[in-house]
């Protein structure tokens, strides 16, 4: 149960982030809650994107401070933050489309056995451990574990790169940027459903989306971004999406420079 006194595991405070000229962010501060469901909403340009890279190392801040469970955090790289149990999934699903859901899972990071005095591609193992994970953390079987990742439905994609967050890291918070951006209404409940399984394990889930029929339908909390601004933060179950709608569009601000 998440309530407004759960103490947050990621705090990030202030931060800005300039490239040259250009102000992507400006003093944002953003709040994770452990189990949580944070949806992140906003226009084109508000600066979502950069938010969670910024959270997932992949950009540096240039000022600001990120804590995790009170402690400093800093984070050079997305090495960094995967070490840290913070991993991301992206709008363009980083699967190899030709290789196996295991070889996905276990891309860069493979699981080898040793025969005849050299090491070899574990693949048999693989196998089973994504087949594992996939079932025991996701609830997912595919039809078949030897076929190539592009025959997969969008949902299932989404479960492999999902999986491989999970099996590489102690995974705390997953990042997802529009996830259900390009799937039919059946794969995105799919992804939905994917994304309450690993909130009900505990895990944090950070969601960037335009669809706030989703927003409203999974997220606990939605933070709301305009012009590399945070504009507010809401609690779901007590807003409304004209309500979101009205913050993302800055409808307090024409009023106001109206009058
Ligand atoms: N690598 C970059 N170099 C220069 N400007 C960038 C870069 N990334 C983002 N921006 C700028 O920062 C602002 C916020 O972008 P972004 O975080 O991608 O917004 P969103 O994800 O909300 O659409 C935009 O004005 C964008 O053009
Ligand atoms: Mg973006």
């Amino acid at each position: 149960m998440i309530t407004s006194e759960t103490v947050p595991i990621i705090t990030m405070r202030s931060i800005t982030k300039r490239f040259g000229g250009v102000t992507a962010l400006e003093n944002v501060d953003l709040d994770i809650r452990a189990g949580e469901v944070l949806a992140i909403v906003g226009d084109n340009g508000a600066g979502k994107s950069t938010l969670i890279k910024i959270l997932t190392g992949v950009y540096q801040p240039t000022s600001g401070e990120i804590t995790m469970n009170g402690a400093p955090l800093v984070m050079n790289s997305h090495a960094d933050s995967i070490a840290k149990g913070i991993d991301a999934v992206y709008q363009t699903l980083a699967l190899a489309d030709h290789l196996t859901p295991a070889a996905n899972m276990f891309l860069g990071n493979e699981l080898t056995r040793t025969f005849l005095g050299l090491r070899w591609l574990d693949n048999a193992k693989m196998k089973l451990e994504a087949e594992r994970v996939l079932k025991e953390r996701l609830g997912v079987t595919l039809r078949s574990m030897d076929a190539a990742t592009e025959s997969l439905s969008g949902g299932q994609r989404q479960a492999v790169a999902i999986a491989r967050a999970v099996y590489s890291t102690d995974l705390k918070v997953l990042v997802m940027d529009e996830p259900t951006a390009a799937l039919g209404p059946q794969e995105t409940a799919r992804t939905l459903k994917l994304i309450e399984t690993i909130r009900d394990q505990g895990i944090a889930v950070v969601v960037i989306s335009h669809s706030l029929d989703d927003v409203f339908q999974i997220s606990d909390r939605v933070q709301v971004m305009r012009r590399g601004r945070r504009v507010g933060v809401v609690e779901t179950a007590k807003s409304s999406s004209k309500q979101v709608l009205g913050m993302i569009v800055g409808a307090n601000e024409i009023e106001e420079s109206a009058a």
